[in-house]
């Protein structure tokens, strides 16, 4: 028994340190968990693991810095609203493109919690009329710039909070990668139902915030949906 657990663990005091690491491992995930929420939590923790094999095909390919996963608290956000945002986190290309995909190119495409830009360079790939990015931490807003530089990719990215980022006018379509909770996407949805230009949104996961899904579904029509992804688009306005 002894001899099964040494080829398992190594020396005593290999397995000692190891067993050390483990709990100060279960200790910090328990202190994100009840810092971000259970729910949150896994949701992140999947995420984590399922993109980490694919997650630098993107920067491997384009010499970019996209990749990883970085959380808020180490970049010292200076607004209110950073206990509300996800950790920076970036889909694979083709879940982008499939989110991208159903919003008209004639759109200013907006990504709302921009993070190192991949989806920015990607929808200025996809030929859309104008691309924005939002983002409220500077060293990844910074990061982005660099990597819209190195790609050549025609887009801006605005430092600030998304939730006093005024929408522009013109048919628009917006991004979403689970950037922050419904407390932030109240604003966002306040300002999309004041509009009367065509407006699309593209969510994806959005199985992991279903209030901002209830946000939506009360002001836009569901325009496509299949695993991972919902996409709106505006309700026409009836004239009288
Ligand atoms: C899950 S990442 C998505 C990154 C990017 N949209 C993509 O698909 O590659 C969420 C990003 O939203 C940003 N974020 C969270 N709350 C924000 C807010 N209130 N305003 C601006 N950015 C925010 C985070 O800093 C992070 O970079």
């Amino acid at each position: 028994m002894s001899g099964v657990f040494c080829a398992t663990w190594g020396s005593p005091s290999d397995t000692l340190s190891k067993m050390l690491n483990i709990s100060l491992l279960v200790k910090k995930a328990a202190r994100e968990a009840r810092k971000v929420g259970l729910r949150r939590f896994v949701v992140e923790a999947v995420n984590r693991f399922s993109y980490r094999a694919t997650a630098n095909d993107f920067d491997r390919a384009n010499r970019t810095d996209t990749g990883g996963r970085v959380p808020l608290w180490r970049l010292g956000i200076p607004y209110p609203s950073a206990r509300f945002g996800a950790s920076y986190l970036s889909p694979t290309e083709e879940r982008i493109k499939d989110g991208l995909e159903n919003i008209p190119r004639h759109a200013t495409l907006v990504d709302l919690g921009s993070g190192k830009g991949r989806a920015l360079i990607i929808a200025a790939r996809m030929g859309f009329r104008r691309v924005i990015g939002v983002e409220f931490a500077a060293e990844l807003a910074d990061i982005a710039r660099r990597n819209l530089v190195i790609t050549g990719a025609r887009a801006e990215v605005i430092l600030g909070d998304a939730g006093e980022y005024t929408l522009p006018d013109g048919p628009l379509g917006i991004y979403l990668y689970n950037p922050f909770s419904v407390e932030v996407m109240r604003k966002i949805a306040a300002q999309l139902d004041g509009r009367s230009g065509e407006t699309w949104v593209a969510y994806l996961n959005p199985g992991s915030e279903p209030a901002c899904v209830e946000l939506f579904d009360a002001i836009m029509d569901r325009a496509a949906e299949r695993h991972g992804l919902i996409v709106w688009s505006a309700r026409k306005k009836s004239c009288g």
